[in-house]
């Protein structure tokens, strides 16, 4: 406190008292205008003290007709610094990064005071944050974890739905990578920090970020916004069953499932990693390096033949629509006419699509009867692209017939002509 005296009576004594005065005059001549001096002398301050009004007007506090002295305290309509910053007026003095959660949920977890602005705005932000990493290091003294404004900003904080906010869903994983991806400043915790490299090249982030599908996880999805996992999500790793409900369905009645609870393995993660998730392939259940079965699983054991089985079963699938798609192609080329069975090809496709989802039940028999619906189809549809290619050999043939019919009539009437003219 002394230090901090000391520091205003330099500040004070001569240069004070003219902005002081040249403040005043400012705000008064700004007549109507309500008088906010916090605003006015810290636009003029330097680097970190700076606050302008062009960044503040951008906060939802100030739209919303909140002050400086309503998180800050003090006397905004005094210009003499030792008034306006005095504790007598209630300032706080310099916020600590760790009084920050418990500054702003004195608002934020005020149900009463909340509901006077917006009544549709949760008020958990605090009871949740308590609970999630972060809120944990912190209240033990850690205070390189995210407190509120490391992930909101501050001064100029917006509305998540505002696209330019910090957390709004396409810009998280790039709030969040600024300490998660800093290997120097996350070294002492010995975690990897490898999430948005990884995240980067996921499915995930191609249909949020590139394609613009919102209903796509962002690290807050997974993790939750606040707490440690999101709402009515018991762990990280079973958040995929709330987006991806037939291969969690299927998966949860598989021996997997529980095979993997036992031995604390995280489910869906095991097979297709947390943030690295890319598009999956048959080659997943083969034996080569994106095999993920054998990592496990013995050659020859009757898992290891039960993956061959379900294997060979989709390459058969996939390999049968593809000839029928061929013989149909063919057929159209030769202007035939194969439209239903061009139509009925999405049904095979489906098929396939569906066995791909049993899969996660781990049973070939249930896995066959998706395939053989498919090839049903599919072998119907290669033998009506024959078919109709053998339609048009007969009608070739025809043709030539009719063809030869015509010369050889062209040819008589030409010597019957010639006979004539002789
Ligand atoms: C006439 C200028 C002036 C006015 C008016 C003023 N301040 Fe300050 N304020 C300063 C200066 C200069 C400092 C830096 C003091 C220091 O470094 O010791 C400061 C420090 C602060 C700090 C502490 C920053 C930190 O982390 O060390 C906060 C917070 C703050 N002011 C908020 C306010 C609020 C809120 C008001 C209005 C109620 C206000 N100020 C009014 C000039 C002013
Ligand atoms: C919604 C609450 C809120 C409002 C409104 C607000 N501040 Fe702050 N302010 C904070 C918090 C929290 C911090 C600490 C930020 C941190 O350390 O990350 C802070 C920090 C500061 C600092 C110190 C900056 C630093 O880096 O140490 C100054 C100066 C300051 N505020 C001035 C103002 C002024 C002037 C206004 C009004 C124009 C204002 N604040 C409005 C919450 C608020
Ligand atoms: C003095 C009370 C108060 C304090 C302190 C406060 N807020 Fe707010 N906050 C509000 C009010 C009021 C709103 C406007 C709510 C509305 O109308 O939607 C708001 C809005 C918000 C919103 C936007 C919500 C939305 O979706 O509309 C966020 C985010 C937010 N505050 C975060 C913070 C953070 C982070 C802090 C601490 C740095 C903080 N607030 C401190 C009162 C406060
Ligand atoms: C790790 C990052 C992070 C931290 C720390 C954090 N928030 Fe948030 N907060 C978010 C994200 C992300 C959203 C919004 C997402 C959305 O709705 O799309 C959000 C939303 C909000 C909202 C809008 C309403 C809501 O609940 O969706 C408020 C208010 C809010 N946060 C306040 C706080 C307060 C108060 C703290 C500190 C106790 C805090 N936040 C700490 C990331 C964070
Ligand atoms: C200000 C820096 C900072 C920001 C920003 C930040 N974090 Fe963290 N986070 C940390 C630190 C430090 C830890 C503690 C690491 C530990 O204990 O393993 C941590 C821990 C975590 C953990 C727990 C890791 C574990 O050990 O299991 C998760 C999950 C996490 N953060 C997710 C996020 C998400 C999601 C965001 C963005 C919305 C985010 N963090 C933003 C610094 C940050
Ligand atoms: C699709 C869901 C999902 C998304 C998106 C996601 N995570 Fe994770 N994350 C997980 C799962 C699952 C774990 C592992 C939890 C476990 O094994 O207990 C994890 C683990 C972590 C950990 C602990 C350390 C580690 O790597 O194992 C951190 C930190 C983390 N995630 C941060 C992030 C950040 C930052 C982002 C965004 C760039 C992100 N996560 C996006 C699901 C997700
Ligand atoms: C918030 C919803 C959501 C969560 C949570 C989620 N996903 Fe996704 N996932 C999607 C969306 C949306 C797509 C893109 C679908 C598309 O391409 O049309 C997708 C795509 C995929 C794909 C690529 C296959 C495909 O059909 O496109 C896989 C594999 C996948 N997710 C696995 C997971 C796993 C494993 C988890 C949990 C760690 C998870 N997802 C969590 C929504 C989610
Ligand atoms: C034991 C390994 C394994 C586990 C556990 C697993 N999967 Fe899969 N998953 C696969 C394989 C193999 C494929 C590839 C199928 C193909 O393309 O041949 C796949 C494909 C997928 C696909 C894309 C194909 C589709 O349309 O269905 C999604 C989405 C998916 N899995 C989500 C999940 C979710 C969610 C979980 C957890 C509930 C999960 N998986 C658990 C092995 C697994
Ligand atoms: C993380 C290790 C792990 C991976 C990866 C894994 N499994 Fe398993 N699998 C197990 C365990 C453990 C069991 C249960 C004990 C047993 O029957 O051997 C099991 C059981 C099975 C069963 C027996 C199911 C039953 O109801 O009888 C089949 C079939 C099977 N796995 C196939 C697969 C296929 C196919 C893959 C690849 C897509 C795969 N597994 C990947 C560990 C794994």
């Amino acid at each position: 406190m002394a230090i901090l005296h000391n520091k205003y009576r330099r500040f004070t004594a001569a240069r004070a008292a003219a902005l002081a005065g040249l403040l005043a005059l400012a705000a008064c001549l700004g007549y109507g205008q309500a008088v906010n001096s916090c605003l006015d002398c810290h636009s003029a301050q330097p680097g970190r003290l700076e606050v302008t009004p062009e960044k503040f007007s951008q906060d939802i506090h100030a739209q919303k007709g909140l002050t400086c002295v309503s998180c800050h305290g003090g006397d905004d309509s005094n210009y003499d610094p030792d008034q306006a910053m005095s504790r007598k007026a209630g300032w706080k003095g310099k916020i600590d990064r760790k009084q920050i959660p418990q500054l702003c949920g004195s608002c934020h977890s005020n149900p009463a005071y909340m509901r006077t602005y917006n009544p549709s705005l949760r008020t958990d932000q605090l009871d949740q944050y308590h609970t999630s990493m972060h809120g944990k290091r912190l209240a033990a003294g850690d205070t390189k974890v995210a407190v509120c404004t490391d992930c909101h900003s501050v001064h100029d904080l917006r509305a998540p739905s505002d696209l330019r906010s910090t957390v709004n869903p396409v810009n998280v994983a790039q709030t969040c990578s600024r300490c998660h991806s800093d290997a120097a400043y996350m070294k002492q915790y010995g975690i990897p920090t490898d999430q948005f490299a990884q995240y980067s090249t996921s499915v995930h982030h191609d249909a949020m970020v590139v394609r613009g599908d919102l209903s796509a996880p962002t690290c807050t999805t997974c993790h939750g916004n606040h707490g440690a996992a999101p709402p009515g999500v018991d762990k990280v790793q079973n958040v995929c069953a709330n987006c991806h409900a037939f291969q969690a369905q299927m998966y949860g009645k598989s021996s997997h499932f529980k095979a993997f609870q036992d031995k604390g393995l995280p489910g869906c993660v095991v097979c297709h990693s947390n943030h690295g998730i890319h598009m999956p392939s048959d080659a997943m259940l083969g034996t080569g390096p994106s095999g993920v079965c054998m990592k496990c699983h013995t050659p020859g054991d009757h898992c290891d033949r039960a993956r061959a089985d379900i294997l060979s079963n989709l390459t058969q699938l996939d390999g049968a629509i593809k000839q029928a798609d061929q013989s149909l192609r063919l057929a159209e080329s030769s202007g035939m006419e194969v439209s239903e069975a061009r139509l009925s090809q999405d049904q095979a496709v489906d098929s396939l699509t569906k066995a791909r989802v049993t899969i996660h039940t781990f049973q070939p028999a249930l896995v066959n009867e998706d395939i053989q619906a498919g090839m049903k189809i599919a072998s119907a549809n290669q033998k009506a692209g024959q078919d109709a290619m053998v339609e048009r050999n007969h009608r070739r043939i025809g043709l030539g017939i009719c063809l030869i019919a015509i010369g050889l009539m062209l040819v008589g009437l030409w010597l019957y002509i010639k006979k004539l003219e002789s």
